[in-house]
């Protein structure tokens, strides 16, 4: 049995230390959220916070996240809610800004890597508060073991809706 910490949850897992730990997110806690692209840490599909920090649960085993915290796309309105201090009834009725962000910019298209390209927006804003494009670009592209990628080409309202999300987040933060 291996305790770990998803989306502030403490949950019990039944699984070997190498599963990894997407795996273990989809097939033991049912959290859909990351998706199963490549399985080879060279798409972004199946990305999660790690203590805030994007990576690819695909190659990361079970044994790596013990004792930090798994934040995945179900997680994220409650992590802004916890950022910006709401009660536990407005929290229940709050996305985050960079979801609200994607549905504005209408930026998903079939929709399968935009798990990726959302936790990697939190984890750039949640670093850079107003990123540029070519910061923006970067993250999504350099920054990571490989490029997120999309196969419908919504490159360009990715670029918006981080935008368009980071203008929340800081009227949000004031
Ligand atoms: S499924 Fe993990 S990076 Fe592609
Ligand atoms: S929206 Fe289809 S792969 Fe990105």
């Amino acid at each position: 049995m291996v305790t770990i910490v998803v989306n502030g949850v403490q949950r019990e897992v039944q699984a070997p230390n190498d599963t990894p730990l997407l795996y273990v997110l989809r097939n033991d806690l049912e959290l859909s959220g990351p998706q199963f692209g490549c399985g080879v840490a060279q798409c972004g599909a199946c990305s999660v916070l790690l203590d805030g920090k994007e990576v690819r649960s695909c190659i990361t085993p079970l044994s790596a996240v013990k004792e930090k915290e798994v934040t995945t796309l179900e997680g994220l309105p409650a992590r802004w809610a916890k950022q910006k201090g709401l009660s536990t009834s407005e929290a229940a009725n709050t996305l985050h800004p960079i979801q609200e962000a994607w549905i504005e910019e209408q930026t998903p298209l079939c929709g399968f890597c935009q798990n990726g390209m959302m936790i990697k927006a939190t984890e750039l804003i949640e670093r850079v508060s107003s990123p540029s494009v070519a910061e923006i670009k970067a993250a999504f592209t350099t920054s990571g073991p490989s490029a997120h990628l999309c196969r419908c080409g919504s490159y360009t309202a990715i670029i918006e809706a981080v935008q368009r999300a980071a203008t929340a987040m800081a009227k949000g933060r004031a």
